[in-house]
């Protein structure tokens, strides 16, 4: 074991920003604009306190959920990020192994840049696949049934991106995106005109077909029998849609902040998610968790399970595998704590009543 290995998420945070070219770092950590909705999404569940109840015995603590009939070990699930070669050589084959050795589920992203075969093949475990929708609808059909293929079990399709969301950074930066595996052989990519700033925004600009909508869905059903998620749906108005729909579940994201500035944090919209949804399909949610309690205050809310993006991403890049791995127990370890000291032993016990909000606090 090395010595001083970090004790949270924001010590990894930390290590990578120096572990990373400045492009990179700020690809990661960065949001759109003036970021506002970025510090929110942290700042929203600093707002939150929680209730514990005492004088439970809480000697067994049981984190273990469903999602979808699979049981796992915490409600922690990997949230779909482009790009790991950034981090490190291994890219997202990595990631995969530190999830799968946590029994965490991973989602891996459309913008992967290791291909999908390969990693599925690194390790056996349970994945979801996220996708965006391209011009070229052949492209995100072919990828969606090579994912299928490859045994992923659920796709995250990602609604908060008709186009790529103004980061500063990135512009600055003229960001240049590592390539994705995936799409050799499908689409010819000029991917090293920085000219006018951001690489990826520009080639974001020429794939991402802004004229998605709801009527896609039903394309989207008709090529794969995998259960679709919408990735990125903070009103009560799309969660009463999104289950008319007839999808199989909601996440409630504001994708990291990259996408639209001024969003609400994703804490804050989750129980409007979770009442319009009112039980149908299970609310996922992503977006500011540094915490095992903020997980549980997301669970107190009704998430069924949450995501975290960059804590893993950060993992990755200051200690490979192992770092992913290590931020993804942490969390648990830090889950375990809060879920015993609320008197909550299993997710189950964790309820409305053991947070309060700020909305609660002005009633
Ligand atoms: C993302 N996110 C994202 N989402 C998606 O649907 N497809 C993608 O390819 C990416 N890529 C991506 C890259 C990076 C570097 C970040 C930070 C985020 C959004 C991601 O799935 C998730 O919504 C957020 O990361 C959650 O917020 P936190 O945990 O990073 O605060």
């Amino acid at each position: 074991m090395e010595d001083n290995l970090p004790v949270n998420v924001r010590e990894y945070q930390e290590l990578a920003k120096k572990a990373l070219p400045k492009m990179a770092y700020d690809y990661i950590n960065g949001g759109a604009e003036d970021e506002h909705t970025l510090r929110e999404n942290i700042a929203a569940y600093t707002r939150i306190i929680l209730r514990p109840r005492v004088l439970v015995d809480v000697s067994k603590i049981d984190m273990s959920t469903t999602l979808l009939g699979y049981t796992m070990r915490s409600p922690i699930i990997v949230a779909p990020t482009g790009g790991h070669k950034l981090a490190h050589p291994e890219g997202e084959k990595a990631t995969a192994r530190a999830a799968a050795s946590c029994n965490a589920i991973m989602v891996l992203s459309f913008s992967s840049s290791c291909k999908i075969e390969d990693v599925a093949s690194s390790c056996n475990a349970i994945r979801f696949y996220q996708l965006y929708v391209y011009k070229n609808r052949n492209v995100s059909a072919t990828l969606v049934r090579r994912a299928e293929s490859c045994g992923f079990k659920a796709l995250l399709l990602t609604v908060d991106t008709p186009m790529l969301g103004r980061r500063e950074a990135d512009i600055r930066n003229k960001m240049v995106f590592p390539r994705s595996g995936n799409l050799e052989g499908l689409m010819t990519i000029d991917d090293h005109d920085t000219t006018n700033g951001s690489q990826l925004e520009r080639f974001a600009r020429a794939t991402l077909d802004p004229s998605l909508s709801w009527k896609d869905i039903e394309w989207l059903k008709s090529i794969t029998s995998m259960p679709i998620f919408l990735k990125g749906i903070v009103t009560a108005e799309d969660a009463r849609r999104a289950v008319e729909a007839g999808v199989a579940g909601v996440i409630v994201s504001n994708h990291g902040a990259r996408q639209l500035d001024y969003a609400p944090a994703t804490i804050a919209a989750l129980e409007e998610v979770v009442r319009a949804v009112a039980g149908a399909v299970p609310v996922l949610v992503d977006g500011g968790i540094r915490r095992g309690t903020d997980v549980f205050k997301a669970l107190a809310l009704g998430a069924r399970a949450v995501m975290v993006g960059r804590p893993v991403f950060f993992g990755l890049a200051a200690r490979g595998e192992a770092g992913a791995r290590h931020v993804i127990e942490m969390l648990n370890g830090e889950l375990e704590v809060a879920m015993a000291l609320c008197g909550c032993r299993s997710v189950g016990e964790i309820t409305r009543s053991h947070v309060m909000t700020e909305g609660d606090r002005i009633r």
